[in-house]
């Protein structure tokens, strides 16, 4: 189709009218559409149908398709030749990479994502940016780009600040000889908590002014004579009205939930006393944390002291996830690279001085860009920049992809206008943004005592629920139980932390998804754990028939597609490569997962209406044998492909 649209399309238009052609809303029409000759005939001012007409003729498919057909004001139906499809599968049987075709112009991505802030406890957030990312290396890589996974680990920021404050003042030492990394997560929650009280205190007094104001704005409008106005003006007040009140009323509701939450705080009698000892702590982490990065011995001695406990915690977790790094090099690693940024950059005249701090000014954006502090202090920014003249220098990449949550959006956005005149022209700089993970009550995912929920109890829960699943199961299972101990337990694993996965997976990665154990670990719907059943189900057809897979594919036995369903299965099979290509197009993990779901749909409906093993003959039986064996193994990369393993039984 983009031949025939390069010969009568304008340049610009060939592309987005390419991407017309889609899968067939209705089968019997044929297996894809082409829209495009619609919007073109507009364009060329000539009848569409004319202008289909000329596509069709121009049209090579190189035998993949069955002439097309122009249907109504000029849609083209094209239907996809049987002897096609069966040469496809039948080299797809013989083919490990099932015919997805390496690219041809392999390109070096480097992606940026998980990267939690060592010294707090990784939370529910973290899921998202690993997992996705996780995904997207094992994606582009599996279609032939050379990709470099990069765990930028926040190493160095002021949270070290807040622990090493903690250590200092608070720390329980047998508890923290006993488990360090319980003792320093409850020694940054209890910093982080004396700091939160002392900013809400600050905020108030704040807050009570914007709510005053906000009164007076609206009883201003109040006073407005308005019998003199005509009508379009009346409206005009009312709206001003209904805004003044809605701002009052929010700014009411922001000033009432702070008073309460410092109420409570209040009325803990011996947090307000530690409080009232510290405080001063706002000003003295960022002290602790400015000795840390001079290179003040006793806090480097710490900060030492507590990575090797912290990172592996964290590699805890990215062993139960699966997830590993090509290179882990966090913010410390570039601590010392970062004056020399900030010097090419004053250099280069792309910073300057204003109020002592250095800063970046770029037309597009209000607010500057700091990159030294006046106090001398480098931050987040800069160490962003140092990484990319670092990744530049060492990969040459084509592409720098950053899985972060979309608060960080303005960031990335500065960050990326930056860096382009300065080191990275050409580059493609993206942030892969994605939303917030929801509790039941539609706010962020929080325990009940109102703490963020830390993503090792969260990956125990899911595991444990699933045990319950498999164990129910087992009970029921008509030839008795057949799994023991240790394999329930493996599966319970497999499948609770799928569940996890693959709910944030099949979610568009910009919108909020609620967080629900039930809906993760459903049996029916888009679910890790129907997927997997659906694995282990076509699986299990080949142990009841005692049929040797290996052997079967050698025997050079032919695929024959006579039934629709057969035929719908087949096709659905051969989609993977462009189901690739969708996911990696706008960097959409959720269009593999999509297409996962729509396989096993269809595999559900062959299944339904074609009998595999009682076939009536061995020819049949044998092709049938074939798609079975495509559909697991296509099911099984798909997932592998998001990180999700299989199990065999379930
Ligand atoms: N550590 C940061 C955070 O937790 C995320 C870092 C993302 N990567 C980057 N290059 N800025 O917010």
């Amino acid at each position: 189709m983009l031949v025939a649209l390069r010969e009568i399309a304008p340049e610009a238009e060939v592309a987005p009218l390419a991407e017309m052609v889609t899968t067939a809303q209705d089968a019997r029409f044929g297996d894809y559409q082409a829209n495009c000759a619609m919007p073109l005939g507009k364009l060329l001012k000539r009848p569409p149908r004319d202008v289909a007409a000329e596509l069709v003729a121009k049209l090579d498919t190189q035998g993949m398709c069955h002439p097309a057909e122009i249907a109504g004001p000029g849609f083209i139906n094209l239907k996809l030749n049987d002897a096609w499809l069966t040469a496809q599968l039948q080299a797809a049987v013989a083919d490990p990479r099932l015919t997805v075709t390496p690219v041809e112009q392999p390109r070096t991505y480097v992606i940026d994502y998980s990267a939690p802030n060592v010294a707090k406890p990784m939370h529910v957030g973290h899921i998202r940016s690993t997992v996705i990312g996780d995904a997207l290396y094992r994606v582009l890589k599996f279609i032939g780009h050379r990709v470099i996974s990069d765990n930028h680990l926040g190493d160095w920021g002021t949270q070290f600040g807040m622990i090493i404050y903690g250590y200092k003042h608070f720390r329980d030492e047998s508890a923290y000889q006993d488990k360090p990394v319980d003792e320093l997560s409850r020694l940054y929650r209890l910093v982080h908590r004396i700091i939160a009280y002392y900013e809400g205190r600050d905020e108030l007094p704040i807050l009570e002014t914007k709510v005053a104001a906000a009164k007076e704005a609206c009883e201003k409008l109040d006073r407005v004579a308005s019998d003199k106005l005509d009508k379009d003006a009346l409206k005009k007040l009312d709206k001003d009205k209904k805004r003044a009140q809605d701002n009052a009323a929010s700014v009411a509701g922001e000033w009432n939930a702070l008073q309460s939450k410092l109420a409570a705080e209040e009325a803990d009698a011996a947090f307000i006393d530690l409080a009232r000892k510290h405080a001063t702590i706002q000003t003295a982490v960022l002290t602790e944390t400015a000795k840390l990065h001079a290179g003040d011995a006793e806090n480097h001695r710490l900060w030492q002291e507590f990575m090797p406990p912290c990172l592996s915690a964290i590699e805890e977790v990215y062993r139960r996830l699966g997830v590993t790094f090509d290179v882990t090099l966090g913010e410390s690693f570039y601590h010392p690279r970062l004056a020399e940024v900030v010097d090419d950059l004053a250099k280069r005249g792309l910073a300057r001085e204003s109020d002592g701090a250095l800063c970046v000014f770029l037309e597009k954006f209000a607010a500057p860009m700091i990159v030294r502090k006046k106090d001398g202090a480098f931050l987040y920014a800069t160490t962003d920049l140092a990484t990319i003249r670092y990744r530049m220098q060492t990969w040459q990449p084509d592409a720098i992809l950053y899985v972060v949550d979309h608060r960080q959006s303005f960031h990335f956005e500065q960050l990326f206008a930056l860096a382009q005149i300065w080191d990275c022209a050409g580059v493609e700089l993206r942030h892969i943004s994605f939303g917030t993970v929801l509790g039941k009550d539609g706010k962020p995912y929080k325990t009940r005592s109102g703490d963020t929920v830390g993503l090792t109890g969260l990956l125990d829960e899911a595991v444990s629920r699933a045990r319950k699943i498999v164990d129910d199961a087992e009970k029921g299972a008509p030839r008795g139980q057949e799994l023991n101990h240790e394999a329930r337990a493996h599966i319970a694993e497999v499948v609770g932390i799928s569940a996890i996965k693959y709910a944030d997976l099949t979610h568009d990665r910009n919108s909020d998804y609620e967080f629900s154990y039930d809906k993760m670990l459903a049996m029916y719907g888009n679910t890790a754990t129907y997927m997997q059943y659906a694995y282990a189900r076509v699986r299990s057809i080949f142990r009841r028939g005692e049929i040797d897979v290996d052997a079967l594919r050698q025997s050079g036995a032919k695929l024959v597609l006579v039934e629709p369903a057969e035929r719908a299965l087949a096709r659905q099979l051969l989609r993977l490569e462009e189901a690739l290509e969708q996911t990696v197009a706008d960097y959409r993990p959720n269009m593999l997962t999509a297409y996962l779901f729509d396989l096993a749909d269809a595999y559900s409906t062959f299944f339904e209406q074609c009998p595999v093993l009682k076939a009536d003959s061995p020819t049949t039986r044998d092709s049938r044998l074939l798609l079975c064996d495509l559909t697991a193994r296509t099911i099984r990369q798909g997932l592998e492909l998001l990180g999700i393993p299989v199990v065999e039984q379930m």
